[in-house]
């Protein structure tokens, strides 16, 4: 009896290191507020904000801007990314301005032509719709949508067998998110993977709103873009972002042509001795002025950090964060998804019947719950810098939201 005490105290123990504890204190987000939407933008890490003033101050005086400086941090992000999406060869990382930007990129290298077609979910995030409408109209092949079914009952699971029902053999890619960004609607990227190498078409992810905070494996999905917006899970600044390009772009062409992509720019002097090479990898693909002095050393802090917490963790923290408001809202009648087809760390609430929409925006508001709207769903996002408490201020404001509602009718 003692024997069995013992260990499961030793597990216990285990599992305490193991879980992460809120990481609040590392960022400056007012005490009063209750931030629940990381999926519009995160909050600065203090560490993260310090690395972009020291990089503001660098150009002070330019003389100690060396020619390695040029190289140098970009190589260790790419490194630091690497790791965190489990990726063999940095070098098939670039960085990149957007998402649209990186997807720019693909369509420029994907030949498409009439009867053919691109799949996308339904309501997507435009910068991965409009690329492949405007690929799509001008070869007249077609951007098939495919949307969920209507009802709530097993609706991400539903939607996951119409998307690989959806793949055929006039399909040339699909391109989606590893969740929905409206509500977090989970895909099984390793399924589409495989159907779409079974067809023969491309698998292109918009990472943007999982990365960093939901696992993702490069050598598991084996995705042939990986796209990601830096400033969301990944905790970085604005206008910065990472796309993963695969062996299907090896010979392709970037949408523009800058001096650092071209082999040996490192030689500053051999500049005008014009190249017709590219530097290895992926970074032909890669945004002229990369080197930035300021976002790179900023989102480099950032994901380093993500290393250092470990993905799984944060959204297993996320997950345990959440578990108990979802209970108690599912109880008040508000929708969410079954919880093997949503993201631990971003999950959308559609409302009770009768429930008004501008009701449950005043509550959250006058509670200082920070959420978004997108469709018919209340985003909501949590990270690290949460605690339960958020969650509790959520679920009051929501409670007091069918309190209202009933007390009118
Ligand atoms: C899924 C997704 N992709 C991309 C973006 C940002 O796109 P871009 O970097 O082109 O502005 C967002 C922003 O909300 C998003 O939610």
């Amino acid at each position: 009896m003692l024997l069995v005490l013992l260990r499961i105290l030793y597990l216990a123990t285990i599992n305490l290191k193991q879980m992460l504890t809120t990481k609040r204190n590392k960022f400056t987000l007012p005490p009063n507020l209750a931030y629940l939407n990381c999926a519009y933008m995160s909050p600065l890490l203090k560490s993260v904000e310090k690395a972009g003033i020291r990089g503001l101050r660098k150009k002070r005086n330019p003389s100690t801007i060396t020619t390695e400086d040029f190289f140098y941090d970009t190589e260790l992000l790419r490194t630091a990314y690497a790791q965190l999406i489990h990726a063999p060869e940095p070098r098939r990382i670039v960085i990149i301005p957007s998402v649209s930007y990186g997807m720019a990129n693909v369509v420029k290298n994907l030949p498409v032509q009439r009867g053919e077609h691109i799949i996308v979910a339904a309501e997507q995030f435009p910068s991965n719709y409009y690329p492949w409408k405007s690929l799509c109209d001008e070869t007249a092949a077609e951007v098939k949508i495919v949307s969920p079914p209507d009802g709530y009952i097993n609706r991400g699971k539903q939607w996951n067998e119409r998307m690989l029902e959806a793949i055929n053999t006039k399909t040339r890619a699909v391109a989606i998110g590893h969740v929905h960004w409206a509500d977090g609607t989970k895909f099984n990227l390793e399924a589409i993977r495989k159907r779409t190498r079974d067809v023969g078409a491309l698998l292109i992810v918009d990472g943007t709103q999982s990365v960093g905070a939901m696992p993702f494996d490069v050598q598991t999905i084996q995705p042939d873009a990986l796209i990601c917006a830096g400033y969301k899970w990944l905790l970085g600044p604005y206008s910065i972002g990472l796309a993963y390009y695969g062996e299907a772009f090896d010979n392709g062409r970037p949408v523009e042509e800058n001096w650092i992509n071209r082999s040996a720019s490192e030689d500053f002097a051999g500049l005008v001795n014009y190249k017709d090479t590219y530097q290895a990898g992926a970074l032909r693909y890669e945004v002229g002025e990369h080197s930035n002095f300021i976002l790179v050393p900023m989102l480099l802090k950032a994901v380093q950090q993500l290393n250092n917490w470990g993905v799984e963790r944060i959204q297993e923290y996320c997950r345990q964060l959440s578990a108990p408001a979802i209970e108690s809202l599912t109880t008040l009648g508000y929708r969410i998804e079954d919880e093997p087809w949503r993201g631990g760390h971003l999950f959308g609430i559609r409302l009770p019947d009768g429930i008004e929409m501008d009701k449950a925006k005043q509550m959250l508001l006058k509670n200082k719950v920070f959420v978004s709207y997108r469709g018919n769903a209340i985003r909501v996002s949590p990270n690290i810098y949460n605690t339960g408490h958020d969650l509790q201020r959520l679920v009051k404001a929501l409670t007091k939201s069918v309190g209202l509602t009933a007390a009118q009718r």
